[in-house]
């Protein structure tokens, strides 16, 4: 379950030739795409790849993981912004194909509906990728997130609000909600990889090692999922057990 590289790079070397061995293998593959700072060595990589390798992204599906509510697709801190800025304006994706949630939506109840809907109609997410926050969320499901939760509103925690105040211009304009895909869609994800970077989760990684399923914990839920990975750096790995983790074969 959990598996050590040395460095965000190498994790984003392996990451992105996971990402293009799928494309290869099922181009129409469906993608279940995170944003943050974990997955922006990721992306970089990727898009590198991409282009080395003249690999054909049209034909895939992307589903985001959440969004800030109250925020439009053109403001700088939105996840809409994020995914042009680090993927869709550098690769050629089809735009019609990438989805994620609309912080400006008036009918939030009805796009939470639409949007699990959606993905069961595209047939379901191939790869999920995952960061994960200090307090063990995945996505935007806070500790207490029902393991059964589809895509929903969220009250953001104050300590989510505050480690993402880093991106804003002020604590006071980081927003307050979000709209996140539930811990069940997430879960139903053929394919998981959890990536964890950095010592600022170190202590995040051994929290997540040593809890049972549990929805006070939200990660905890990879646990239970056959195919999930957890990856972490060095850093990210320090306060784990010895012999917790399995040494992955680095990708050129
Ligand atoms: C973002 C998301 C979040 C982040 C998490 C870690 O789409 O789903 O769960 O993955 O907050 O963020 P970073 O990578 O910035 O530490």
């Amino acid at each position: 379950m959990f598996f050590l590289l040395p460095t965000p790079q190498a994790i984003a070397d392996y990451v992105s030739h996971r990402l293009i061995q799928l494309i290869r293998h099922k181009p129409d593959a469906v993608l279940g795409l995170a944003t943050g700072s974990t997955m922006e060595p990721i992306y970089e990589r990727f898009c590198q790849q991409v282009a080395q390798q003249d690999i054909d992204v049209s034909h895939l599906t992307t589903f985001n993981l959440d969004e800030y509510i109250g925020l439009g697709a053109d403001h700088p801190q939105s996840y809409h912004y994020y995914m042009r800025q680090y993927l869709f304006n550098r690769v050629a994706f089809a735009q019609h194909k990438t989805f994620l949630p609309d912080g400006l939506c008036v009918d939030l109840n009805e796009q939470c509906q639409r949007y699990s809907d959606l993905i069961r109609q595209a047939g379901g997410i191939d790869l999920q990728l995952l960061g994960i926050g200090s307090n063990g969320h995945i996505g935007f499901n806070e500790p207490g997130t029902s393991f059964a939760s589809r895509t929903h509103v969220v009250d953001l925690s104050e300590q989510t609000r505050l480690d993402n105040g880093r991106f804003f211009d002020s604590q006071d304009h980081v927003p307050t909600q979000a709209i996140t895909l539930g811990l069940q869609d997430i879960a139903e994800a053929k394919d998981i990889l959890l990536i964890a970077t950095g010592s600022n989760k170190a202590q995040t990684m051994a929290d997540l090692y040593a809890s049972a399923l549990d929805e006070a914990m939200p990660a905890s839920i990879v646990k239970a999922h056959p195919r999930a990975m957890v990856i972490v750096d060095e850093a990210a790995a320090a306060l784990l057990p010895q012999g917790v983790c399995k040494t992955l074969t680095q990708m050129a």
